[in-house]
């Protein structure tokens, strides 16, 4: 995620992220869950715009950019009201900062929603980050990760850099050092999931996976290493709950990726392929299933 100057007030790309392996360690008493998960963002983003605004107002306006327009029904909801991530993160800020600053936002959306892409927890990060500049408040990334913490548990991943391990109900982020592209294909089938419904439907694993091997693989540049390693804990339950998932699975199951599962709790899926030109082939092929909306992006 990177803020630019964009006239009166802020422009900040809010990438989507990628769920490598995700491992579910305990119950908590909280009703949220223990998990490991190594996540990556990738080059999928919505892009925020905030400028101050000297009534004290808070405004969103959201619309889909032009490429995904089209699709504009498959992709989900676009919330503009208190009920967006976006509009709660900067009402937070503005209340702990205790100041009466106002927020204009536009945002355009490309990253799909309900899809287990993190698209809204991007764009509260986003809008966290941007508030801070326009209102030149001057808070730390660990301040503004305590805060975003509060907002969910997927917001604090994106206020770091690039790849990293999260724990906790995910809200702890230890960045990774670096990690290689990957050349990806997701799909965002037509209906997606509720994140605590998959997360109800779940099972604490008997002999968790951990991110240390695929850490490693992901650091050395390794893809088909990454590929063997890829798990997700959450795609059984999400399996069970929409069908979409299944024959998103069942198509990926004909291709040549080096490997493929569902992302965070769907019911977006991806495959890794070997390079740019395969990814391209690949989500050429899963348009003609007509399975849902299909991007081919790297990670970042
Ligand atoms: O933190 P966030 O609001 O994104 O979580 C949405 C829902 O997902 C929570 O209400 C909870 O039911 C579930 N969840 C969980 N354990 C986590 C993260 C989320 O059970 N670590």
């Amino acid at each position: 995620m990177w803020a630019i100057r964009s006239g009166a007030g802020w422009e900040v790309h809010a990438p989507a992220k990628l769920n490598l392996l995700f491992e579910i360690l305990a119950r908590r008493e909280d009703g949220y869950h223990e998990i490991e998960t190594l996540m990556v963002p990738i080059s999928v983003y919505d892009t925020l715009y905030l400028r101050r605004d000297s009534n004290g107002e808070i405004q969103l306006t959201c619309q889909w950019a032009a490429a995904a327009e089209a699709q504009a029904g498959r992709l989900g909801d676009l919330p503009t009201d208190r009920s967006n991530l976006a509009v709660k993160a900067v009402e937070l800020l503005r209340a702990r900062a205790g100041i009466e600053a106002g927020a204009t936002m536009r945002l355009v959306k490309r990253i799909p929603s309900a899809a287990g892409l993190g698209g809204g927890s991007s764009d509260a990060a986003a809008a966290l980050m941007a508030a801070n500049l326009a209102w030149g408040l001057h808070w730390s990334v660990a301040d503004l990760s305590t805060l975003a913490g509060e907002l969910g548990s997927d917001v604090p991943f994106f206020l770091t850099p690039g790849a990293a391990i999260c724990r906790g109900r995910g809200e702890r982020v230890e960045p990774l050092a670096r990690a290689a592209p990957l050349h990806v294909v997701v799909v965002r089938p037509p209906a997606g999931l509720s994140t605590a419904e998959v997360f109800r439907a779940c099972q604490v694993a008997d002999r968790p996976h951990t991110t240390g091997p695929l850490r490693a693989a992901l650091e050395s540049g390794n893809a088909a290493q990454v590929a063997r390693l890829l798990h997700n804990r959450l795609q059984e339950p999400a399996e069970r709950l929409s069908p979409w998932v299944v024959r998103v699975r069942q198509a990926f199951e004909t291709l040549d990726c080096l490997g493929h599962q569902m992302s965070g709790s769907g019911t977006s899926y991806f495959g890794i392929c070997r390079h740019a030109r395969h990814a391209l082939r690949v989500a050429s092929y899963l348009r003609a299933r007509a399975l849902g909306s299909v991007f081919a992006a790297r990670s970042c």
